[in-house]
């Protein structure tokens, strides 16, 4: 695998799952504005160590599913090792290529991973032939005008209109920014 430096390194990826992140992003709360359901099937795209993967599994509870889709094996590994419920599957993957069935799940959740992976234009296209026609995609992602200087280079990040434009050329109808902050902002795509 060619190394990509828009990658995070997963030499810092405790960071991930630190209480500073649990205590700034309350992840069980900012998921359920989201309104999935118990028994639905997510897929956490760029899952890391898990930091949204567990809140997911817990709000879809053991009749759903959460496909913790990660390009490194030492996150997958940390995820394992957090002791995932049984509605966890983990599956390595390098983005854009994605091997699930078409129309196979109600929710993606893309947080801060769209801005790494490339062509982004691909993943479009893939998060819309994995979705049920009534299926969402939820992109966290950071700004490339945030206020503070935290997160990946400025250059690296796309902006809310870059990610809508990807999003309707793949046949996305609807793409709305529904929360922003000074760093961060969420678009839903149906
Ligand atoms: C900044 S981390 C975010 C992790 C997690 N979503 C979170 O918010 O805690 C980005 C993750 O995306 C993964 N990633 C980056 N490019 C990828 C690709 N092309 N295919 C699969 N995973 C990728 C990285 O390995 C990393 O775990």
């Amino acid at each position: 695998m060619l190394p990509d430096e828009r990658r995070f390194d997963h030499k810092k990826m405790h960071a991930l799952i630190g209480p500073e992140r649990e205590a700034r992003w309350n992840p069980i709360r900012f998921l359920s504005k989201l309104g999935i359901q118990p028994g639905q099937s997510v897929l956490d795209l760029g899952s890391g160590p898990g930091f949204w993967s567990l809140p997911l599994a817990e709000i879809i509870g053991p009749k759903g599913i959460v496909w913790a889709l990660d390009v490194s094996q030492e996150m997958l590994d940390l995820l394992a090792q957090r002791n995932p419920p049984t509605q966890v599957h983990l599956l390595r993957a390098e983005l854009p290529k994605i091997e699930l069935p078409n129309s196979s799940l109600d929710w993606i959740w893309a947080a801060f991973v769209m801005h790494e992976v490339t062509p982004p234009e691909e993943l479009a296209s893939e998060m819309r032939r994995l979705l049920k026609e009534n299926g969402t995609v939820a992109i966290l992602d950071w700004r490339p005008d945030a206020v503070n200087e935290a997160g990946p280079p400025r250059h690296h990040r796309m902006s809310v209109d870059q990610i809508t434009k990807y999003m309707h050329d793949s046949g996305f109808e609807s793409v709305k920014q529904t929360w922003q902050d000074d760093d961060t902002y969420l678009l839903e795509a149906q």
